[in-house]
């Protein structure tokens, strides 16, 4: 039990330690893609639009704007572009930056984690 307890601050600990990345990383932002976004979109070039819009070339692309999908009327008038910007604060917090989306999805707090995310849709939407 206390040898448990143990390892479980440490981990903690060094989640808390964990630098704050300047650059995203790829395969961090893969695995998280699987964990936490693959239920709802496909990012290659022809993949299904399914309970989200599929996300090949989703960097410059309009908001809204994929064909396929009946987007909602807030993400379509939201006048969004996405970049690293844009995309960095949707992610963080859907609702809160295009209110009335309805991607039901809490956001990925980290600064981090949203970085990793955009380095694979980056290379991933392409
Ligand atoms: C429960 C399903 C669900 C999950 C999980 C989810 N999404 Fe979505 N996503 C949606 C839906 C639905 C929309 C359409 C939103 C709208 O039109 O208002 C959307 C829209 C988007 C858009 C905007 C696309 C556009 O141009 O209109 C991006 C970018 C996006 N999601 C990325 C992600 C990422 C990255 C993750 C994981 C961190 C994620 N989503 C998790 C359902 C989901």
């Amino acid at each position: 039990m206390k040898g448990t307890f143990a390892a479980t601050l440490w981990v903690a600990a060094a989640m808390i330690a964990a630098p704050a990345w300047a650059e995203g990383n790829e395969a961090r932002g893969e695995r998280l893609f699987n964990q936490q976004c693959k239920a709802c979109h496909t990012v290659e070039k022809g993949g299904a639009s399914t309970v989200g819009p599929n996300l090949h070339g989703l960097l410059g692309r309009k908001a809204g704007s994929e064909g396929g999908y009946q987007s909602s009327d807030a993400m379509k008038t939201s006048g969004i572009v996405w970049d690293d910007k844009t995309l960095a604060d949707y992610l963080k917090d859907p609702k809160g930056k295009v209110p009335g989306t309805k991607m039901v999805y809490i956001g990925l707090k980290q600064d981090a984690q949203q970085q990793d995310m955009i380095a694979y849709l980056k290379k991933a939407t392409q």
